[in-house]
């Protein structure tokens, strides 16, 4: 038994391990976060002051379209209705016998998508590309991150024609500049590369599966920027989405790896050498 097991079986049983065990993983934490802000890494430094905005949850000038998106995320949930109404001949590869309220429940929670506004608050991407729109809850995020930085664009892709229509809606509700490509990423991702401007952040957050995932990674990376951020998403959600995690984190491509339990965030080098900086918190 590690010690982390021992220390989980006394905290069950009283609130006093309990809320030790609490204040040491917050220290812990904070400690990893302050690293990153000390690093030599510029873009490392930057990752770690939005890490500690997001966990601090300071919004500043982000709290009003936290609510407004969020607002979009409650009448979203609340749609009972099915994505793809019956006889539709439309529909994705995950759309059969999905109501609008389940789709929504796969889009990033509020705390995850705040920590993806944030760091695009610190590093202002030129452009940016989100693999799976779903409804939308993520791309507002990153585009209204854009919005306050008075600079960026966003490229979202998604094989549901239905689910990219909703996340339209979502997107003309908020005043959000977002520009859809619609179809399968096998279809449509290495054609958008090919005419693409260099890219300085993406985040993978579709087809959650071994080799796509690598695919993906290496039809975007002939248009990373040195530097750039790539976000991949779900990196614990399968054996195959860990195995795909393990070996991106280990990969000297990346000189910063942030792994933050549920999703990773990497920072891309164009010159790969000996010093990498690799952490691992929860926020
Ligand atoms: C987890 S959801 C994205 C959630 C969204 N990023 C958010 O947090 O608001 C994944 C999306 O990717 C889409 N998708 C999955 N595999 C795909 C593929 N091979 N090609 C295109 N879209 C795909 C699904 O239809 C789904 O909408």
């Amino acid at each position: 038994m590690t010690l982390t097991e021992i220390v989980d079986q006394w905290a069950l049983r009283s609130s006093a391990i309990r809320s030790t065990k609490a204040t040491w993983l917050r220290m812990r934490t904070d400690g990893r976060i302050d690293a990153l802000m000390r690093s030599s890494d510029p873009i490392a430094q930057q990752i770690g002051r939005a890490l500690r905005r997001a966990r601090d949850r300071d919004l500043r000038e982000s709290q009003p379209w936290v609510e407004r998106i969020e607002a979009e995320r409650t009448r979203l949930a609340a749609d009972r209705s099915l994505v793809k109404p019956p006889g539709s001949t439309e529909g994705g590869p995950y759309d059969d016998g999905v109501t609008v309220q389940q789709a929504c429940g796969v889009s990033k929670t509020k705390r995850d998508a705040l920590a993806l506004h944030l760091l695009v608050r610190e590093v202002q991407p030129n452009l940016g590309l989100e693999l799976g729109t779903n409804v939308g809850i993520s791309s507002s995020y990153i585009a209204s991150a854009m919005h306050l930085n008075g600079r960026g664009r966003l490229v979202t892709m998604e094989g549901s024609p239905l689910r990219a229509r909703i996340a339209e809606g979502v997107h003309r509700t908020l005043g959000l500049d977002v520009e859809r490509v619609l179809g399968l990423f096998t279809e449509t991702l290495v054609p958008f590369v090919a005419r693409s401007e260099p890219l300085d952040f993406v985040f993978i957050d579709g087809h959650h599966q071994y080799q796509p995932t690598l695919d993906y990674f290496a039809a975007v990376e002939r248009k990373l920027t040195d530097g750039a951020l790539v976000l991949f998403d779900d990196i614990r959600w399968s054996e195959g989405m860990l195995r795909a995690w393990t070996e991106l984190a280990r990969d000297a491509r990346f000189r910063v790896v942030v792994d933050l339990d549920r999703y990773g965030v990497c920072v891309y080098t164009r010159t790969p050498g000996r010093s990498r900086e690799h952490v691992r918190l929860k926020i």
